[in-house]
């Protein structure tokens, strides 16, 4: 495993994404990436599946300090109470006395960011959450966010065919890791020809070398999600192979600004 380092923490820079999975299904995939080696999973209150995931966790049967579980408060919770309520759901359904990263899912300009961020805070105080994050934050709101307190990440949509340097660096300059959620493409990237072209002198498949792409850069991971365990598998056997700086750079050059995910209420992308 490869890690990412941020205040002081590290964590497995490959992490298990569970976006619309539920029920059973989502419990059986998270057994599955637990014994695939899988131990960074990433849900949010708003999944509705993070008791799913506890179940998968407890059929995995894994203890609770090996695995770095991130979950996210949603929008329309960033006030003091609505954070804790949020965090109490979250808590009670991961069945789980903490949880290692809590993230703001996106930000809301309805809410001053520095009083939400103290609220978040005080849970972390009280042992309740080890680490704070934000997701879907541009660089120039990252950066106030970062000033407020320590932000471990931000999670953003980031594949080849989107660049996030702005974002990267801004996390950078304060010691944060950028976490990629859409790492595939939601599957895009299966058929792309370059990336396969790139996998076949290793045995890789086209999703295998996105997905070293990403864990092979500073302060860069990412959080595939894979229903079938066959795609889950493969989406962990990354670390056997590296990419030339060549190849990186190749990758690099697929961006063509496309963005997958963009709902109405979400930010300005250009700051
Ligand atoms: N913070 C946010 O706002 C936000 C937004 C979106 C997502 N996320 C997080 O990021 C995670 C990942 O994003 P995502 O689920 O949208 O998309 P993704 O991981 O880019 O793509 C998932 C899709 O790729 C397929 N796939 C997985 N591994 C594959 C492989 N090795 N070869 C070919 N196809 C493969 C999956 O198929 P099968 O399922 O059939 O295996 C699924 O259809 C989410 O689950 C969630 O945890 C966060």
């Amino acid at each position: 495993m490869i890690f990412v380092k941020s205040h002081g923490f590290s964590v497995p820079a490959l992490g298990f994404g569970t976006f619309r999975m539920k029920g059973e299904e989502c419990a059986k995939a998270v057994e599955n990436a637990l014994h695939v080696g899988f131990r960074h999973l990433d849900t949010a209150e708003i999944y509705d599946n993070e008791t799913a995931v506890a179940q998968g966790i407890a059929a995995a049967r894994i203890a609770r300090r090996e695995l770095f579980i991130t979950t996210k408060a949603w929008m329309d919770d960033m006030s003091p109470a609505g954070l804790r309520k949020s965090l109490d759901a979250s808590l009670k359904a991961l069945q789980t006395d903490y949880v290692d990263l809590w993230l703001i899912h996106w930000p809301n300009p309805k809410f001053k960011i520095e009083v939400t961020l103290a609220a978040m805070q005080e849970e972390v105080d009280a042992g309740r959450v080890r680490a704070l994050g934000v997701s879907n934050f541009p660089a120039v709101l990252f950066e106030r966010a970062a000033k407020a307190a320590p932000i471990l990440c931000n999670q953003v949509e980031y594949h080849p065919y989107l660049a996030q340097d702005k974002v990267i660096a801004a996390a950078r300059k304060h010691d944060a890791f950028v976490m990629a959620y859409a790492p595939l493409g939601i599957g895009k990237v299966h058929d792309d020809a370059a990336l396969a072209g790139i996998g076949a002198a290793y045995g890789k498949t086209a999703a295998q070398v996105a997905l070293r792409w990403f864990v092979q850069r500073p302060g860069v991971g990412a959080i595939p999600k894979a229903s079938s365990r066959e795609h889950c598998a493969k989406n962990f056997d990354i670390f056997d192979f590296s990419l030339t700086d060549e190849e990186m750079k190749t990758i690099h050059g697929l961006a063509r600004g496309e963005r997958m995910i963009e709902p109405d209420f979400g930010p300005k992308w250009d700051t």
